[in-house]
């Protein structure tokens, strides 16, 4: 990618990595770009580096503005390895005692993980900086989603370089929400049930503060995707939404299955929920990356899950599934647990017991069917499902 001027003197100078398809476990089916912006001014700035391994693309795209060696400032926003990876090479090209910016917590950790004497200055939130012509204020966004991530303004441009929040996961030349269009939004919600859903009550704290002190935001460049330059309260407004976890009129049924019979039950669950006017859809683990369920589970109302017993236990990939989405803390569902069983059947109380723990409002009791279900069996899933769909309906 070559760099581009998003606003007089800024530009974009990050690197696209197409192929990458996962990402810590995050399935990245449209690879993903490591941004980093230069701002020309009486001081030159360097926003966030790259990934290891892409420093030579770094530095390449900013020497077809200036020479890297003329940068005055590095600013790190975040310490997580895809922006901070590049540093040292960075460092060692530019002069290792140029000043670092970064949070307090930034340059804990960033002390820790590449154990450089590098000139720091951790700057205090809401701390400005002159570089000449511009000021640049830095918002300390704890947990947003290290400890260490904060966002750093342009007050005269009024652009806010936002780490990692606002991010997508895509690779592409359409740099900007404008020429990408809509679709981007689809990477920008999987982003955010991913990466930020964790940290839903500090995302909505800051939405509201950035609009109590009413910050003007002309553009948001995010460290990954796309540039929010069109609309940039689009991505607030969807932030705003997500982060409030107020589920829609909708049901997943998550579920694998050994020999088909959990996934009769599921889809005759599923065909119950539907006829009490509720979207829905099945999703069958194995066919599906745990990313792209926890999407879906943003959203959703209800999260049945159904798993086969295997060994006395629940199947591995649903334990996966719900090792995963535990995690991620979604808030505001109604649970339900089913499963087929050959023996024992111990899974579907252990599934339950995984929805509970995320504080589930569970519907009572979990389906079991020992063996493949028959009609009468199907017929019980088909009310089971109807009891889950009232519920979303309530
Ligand atoms: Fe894109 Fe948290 O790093």
């Amino acid at each position: 990618m070559k760099p581009v001027e998003i606003a007089k003197g800024i530009y974009s100078v990050g690197v696209i990595d197409w192929n990458i398809r996962d990402f810590h476990g995050y399935s990245t089916e449209k690879g993903t770009s490591y941004n980093a912006f230069l701002i020309v001014d009486e001081k030159v700035v360097l926003i966030d580096t790259v990934k290891k391994g892409y420093e030579d693309q770094l530095l390449d795209n900013i020497s077809q503005i200036i020479d890297p060696k003329k940068i005055d400032i590095v600013i790190s926003n975040h310490t997580e390895m895809d922006h901070s990876g590049g540093l040292p090479r960075i460092m060692h090209f530019i002069g290792e005692q140029k000043p670092l910016y970064c949070s307090k917590m930034g340059l804990k950790n960033l002390s820790q993980h590449f154990k450089q004497q590098w000139n720091y200055h951790a700057v205090e939130n809401g701390e400005d900086l002159n570089i000449g012509s511009r000021t640049l204020t830095f918002l300390e966004t704890r947990m947003l989603h290290w400890p260490d991530s904060m966002f750093t303004y342009v007050k005269e441009d009024e652009i806010l370089f936002s780490s990692d929040a606002f991010g997508q996961h895509y690779a592409g030349y359409e740099m900007f929400d404008d020429v990408v269009g809509h679709t981007i939004m689809a990477q920008a919600k999987k982003y955010y049930a991913n990466i930020l859903m964790p940290y839903s009550p500090k995302t909505l704290k800051l939405l509201e503060h950035v609009q109590e002190i009413g910050l003007k935001i002309k553009m948001i460049c995010p460290d990954h995707g796309v540039i929010w330059r069109k609309d940039p309260g689009k991505i607030i407004e969807a932030y705003v939404k997500w982060s409030q976890q107020i589920p829609e009129k909708k049901a997943i049924v998550v579920y694998d299955t050994m020999w088909h019979s959990t996934e009769k039950m599921a889809e005759a669950i599923a065909d119950g929920i539907s006829k009490e006017g509720v979207s829905v859809k099945p999703i069958h683990i194995r066919s599906s990356h745990r990313s792209d369920i926890m999407t879906e589970v943003l959203d959703a109302k209800a999260v049945v899950v159904g798993s086969p017993t295997l060994n006395n236990g629940m199947f591995p990939t649903v334990s996966d599934t719900l090792t995963y989405m535990k995690g991620l803390k979604p808030k505001n569902k109604i649970g339900a647990a089913f499963g087929s069983y050959g023996w024992s059947g111990e899974s579907i109380k252990l599934v339950k017991a995984e929805l509970e723990a995320m504080k589930f409002d569970i519907i009572e009791p979990n389906l079991r069917i020992q063996y493949v279900p028959d009609d009468e069996g199907i017929e019980s899933c088909v009310e089971f499902g109807r009891k889950i769909g009232q519920a979303v309906n309530e």
